[in-house]
């Protein structure tokens, strides 16, 4: 078995050659005069689990010829991310079903696909291949305990992700509830305020991804003017369009952490351990 990655997944690929102590397989990496994109693998094995986190149309292109590149292995695609997610349906009539379009193209040439908290697990289904959705809501826990937090409340900013935070509270004893949110657009959401006993606590909004920050800012400046101590945000996969990162921390928010599902400066959670299992679960 070996491991190889695209460009944007080289450092949890690494960590997850080092897990399952396989080789990680070289790849080189070079485009045409015209921008189209190039890429030649180095030896492979007879089982090879192909790491790509689909942020950006680009790296979907690399991931998509690094599966070809593999053909002839038996193939493993470990899906960190997976962009065009959350176009999981047609909301209006002739719209796509991106998250469909996207799967159907990944999931051919390989044996099995896993996602990491994907926006919507009915995803799944879109796959070719058998596909399995892990959660990394044990790491997100463990490492708020490590804020040495008194009494922290876990907070969703929708319904659609209570399950998350219930799973990342239940585990260490913590309160967790949910915001009430409507999305005006693309970029503005509206939190209707709740009951939440957010005064003088930590609060950590956990979400799955954070995008353009518009719903975090939104569901922070809301905590803190019900007096909240601090409000943090944790999320599964970091996007940070449009300065997003920045602008959250300059809002007041703590601190501001997402995994290594995409690689970024603040991917203070692994999704290996998670991911590790997934690949050793024979029974999936
Ligand atoms: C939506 O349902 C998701 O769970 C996230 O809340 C959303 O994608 C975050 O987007 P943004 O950061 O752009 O508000």
């Amino acid at each position: 078995m070996r491991v190889i990655c695209t460009e944007k997944s080289q450092i949890l690929a690494t960590r997850l050659a080092r897990k399952l102590n396989v080789p990680l397989v070289d790849v080189k990496y070079s485009r045409f005069p015209d921008g189209e994109q190039y890429l030649a693998s180095g030896e492979l094995d007879d089982e090879t689990i192909i790491v790509g986190c689909v942020v950006d149309n680009d790296a979907l292109v690399q991931l998509l010829l690094m599966i070809d590149a593999c053909e002839g292995s038996k193939n493993q695609l470990v899906l960190p991310y997976m962009a065009y997610a959350r176009q999981d349906k047609r909301f209006k009539q002739g719209e796509p079903i991106s998250a469909r379009a996207v799967a159907q193209a990944l999931g051919r040439g390989v044996e099995r696909v896993i996602t990491v908290n994907i926006h919507e697990p009915e995803v799944l289904r879109y796959f070719p291949a058998p596909a399995r959705n892990i959660s990394i809501a044990k790491g997100i826990g463990e490492f708020i305990k490590t804020l040495e937090l008194a009494d922290p409340l876990i907070l969703s900013p929708d319904d659609g992700a209570l399950h998350f935070a219930r799973d990342v509270a239940s585990a260490n004893g913590w309160d967790y509830d949910h915001l009430e949110k409507t999305r005006l657009s693309g970029l503005e959401v509206r939190m209707a305020p709740k009951q939440l006993c957010a005064a003088s606590r930590s609060v950590i909004i956990v979400d799955d991804i954070i995008s353009t920050g518009g719903t975090i800012a939104t569901a922070a400046g809301l905590l803190y003017q019900q007096g909240a101590n601090d409000v943090y945000a944790a999320c599964a996969h970091g996007v940070f369009t449009g300065g997003a990162y920045a602008r959250l921390m300059a809002t007041g928010i703590r601190d501001v952490i997402c995994s290594d599902t995409i690689e970024r400066g603040c991917s203070r959670i692994s999704a290996v351990d998670e991911i590790a299992a997934a690949v050793n679960d024979a029974d999936h």
